[in-house]
């Protein structure tokens, strides 16, 4: 009933003002789990199925690109089971989601240090970019292993190594340099769970990225919920710095 008013109420999606990238940092996997007896790992189970249809809503809304935040630099620190079931996860979403994506037109990317992965977790995601590598309705790109200063460092250093001594870096050549470079900037970053943070995501692609906060835990985040963020967006004025 109350679905069904909600429904009711909704306002459509502007086709005209869509954000073309919209990053996603998923969090409150463990409070989720913790709030119902559960062990974490529960949580982050839920997590990974909260993910599908968020991704095929954004590929029916027309969003090219979507970066969710799965891994940070600093998760490390979690407990190693903790670490561990997060790895197995990503194993198990990509071998049971990637056909299905790529139907859909998605093509799967990743960011960050994937090198660290272990094994299993980096032949998946050689195998799911190989097979998805030419569709072009949605760039699916996850976040593994990613912090946003230790890929600013990886671009400066790859950046100097290539380029002749004496030279100075420009915006451009950053841009071009850093793991997101074939993607334009976030228009919009949704954090779920609540939290007024950026952990250490996307810090030089934020630049002027609108944020919606959600109080939704990650496993809860549905497309309705999709939605609103992006009606949301559609409501503020981006001024980039000048008059609008
Ligand atoms: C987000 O959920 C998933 C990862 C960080 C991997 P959390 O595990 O951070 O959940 P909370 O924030 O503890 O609830
Ligand atoms: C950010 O969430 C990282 C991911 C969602 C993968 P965290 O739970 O790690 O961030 P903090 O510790 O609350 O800042
Ligand atoms: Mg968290």
């Amino acid at each position: 009933m109350q679905d069904q008013e909600s429904n009711h109420e909704e306002e459509p999606i502007l086709a005209g003002d869509l954000p073309r990238h919209i990053a996603i940092i998923m969090d409150g996997n463990g409070r989720w789990a913790q709030r119902r007896g559960m062990e974490r790992s529960l949580g982050h189970r839920e997590g990974v199925k909260a993910l599908k249809p968020i991704v095929k809503e954004s590929t029916r809304i027309g969003i090219e690109a979507l970066t969710v935040y799965a891994f940070s630099t600093e998760n490390w620190t979690r407990p190693s089971e903790e670490v561990d079931v997060l790895m197995a996860l990503v194993v198990e979403f990509v071998a049971s989601e990637t056909h299905e994506l790529k139907d859909e037109g998605v093509q799967i990317r990743t960011i960050g240090d994937i090198g660290r992965l272990p094994e299993a977790a980096q032949q998946s995601l050689a195998w799911a970019k190989n097979e998805t590598r030419d569709e072009r309705r949605l760039v699916l790109n996850l976040a593994l292993n990613y912090g946003g200063r230790a890929e600013i460092l990886r671009a400066v250093n790859r950046w100097r190594e290539e380029t002749p001594p004496g030279s100075r870096m420009t915006e451009a050549d950053m841009a071009a340099y850093l793991d997101t470079h074939e993607l334009p900037d976030p228009d919009l970053l949704i954090r779920s769970s609540g939290e007024f943070r950026i952990s250490n995501f996307l810090l030089w692609q934020l630049a002027y990225a609108e944020i919606f906060i959600s109080d939704k835990l990650w496993p809860d985040f549905d497309p309705a919920e999709l939605r609103r963020a992006i009606r949301d967006y559609q409501s503020r004025h981006r001024r980039f710095g000048g008059l609008g």
